[in-house]
């Protein structure tokens, strides 16, 4: 199982241990306002670990805690996956961070860590990302991560703004960022 690391943040995939920080972070209504629009329950919150936990057997990338480095807290959550989790759609990327670490470039750190971790490790071809289109800070990781709105599409049964960068976006951009 992969096991990154970026200049300040650990990306360990989820376990059991996380179990006290993940109900914190995904507890937290002001985090799960553009995802679900309410707080997940504890018991949801155990089950979404074992079903992260199967995904990391099969097909052995999923959901990482993003735990950071200085204090050794858990601080976010990040993942690669297939979008509606079906390997015949391209991979997706996303993000949460507990309130308390927004505006400290923690995700657009954990998103460029785990897109090489998706271009690099798993050679995928597209890498797309999709939120309410009202979550403008999301949007905004989307944008300085390099991807290309693709505008609204309908995944999960709803609405949601679609944003894609391929591997030679990406490959651009990596090539920019290293000048
Ligand atoms: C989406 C979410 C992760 C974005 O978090 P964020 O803190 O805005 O994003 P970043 O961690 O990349 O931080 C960016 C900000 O930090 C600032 N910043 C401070 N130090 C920085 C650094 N060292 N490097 C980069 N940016 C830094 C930037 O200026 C930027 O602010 P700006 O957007 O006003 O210019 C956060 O809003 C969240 O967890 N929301 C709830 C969950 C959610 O909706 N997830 C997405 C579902 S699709």
């Amino acid at each position: 199982m992969s096991i990154l690391t970026s200049a300040r943040l650990r990306f360990e995939p989820m376990q059991d241990a996380h179990y006290e920080g993940l109900r914190v972070l995904n507890g937290d209504p002001a985090v799960m306002r553009f995802i679900s629009g309410q707080p997940e329950t504890p018991d949801e919150t155990r089950a979404a670990i074992a079903r992260v936990k199967a995904r990391w057997e099969t097909p052995g990338y999923s959901w990482w805690s993003l735990i950071e480095r200085a204090s050794g807290e858990l601080i976010g959550a990040g993942c690669i996956q297939h979008l509606e989790q079906s390997a015949s759609n391209p991979h997706e990327i996303g993000w949460r961070l507990r309130p308390d670490r927004w505006g400290r470039g923690y995700a657009i750190e954990a998103a460029g860590r785990m897109a090489r971790f998706a271009f690099d490790d798993l050679n995928a071809p597209l890498l797309c990302a999709i939120c309410d289109p009202a979550n403008t800070p999301s949007r905004r990781v989307m944008e300085k991560l390099g991807m290309t709105c693709r505008g609204d599409e309908v995944w999960h049964g709803k609405t949601v703004a679609a944003y894609a960068i391929d591997r030679s976006g990406w490959a651009q951009r990596a090539g920019a960022a290293s000048e």
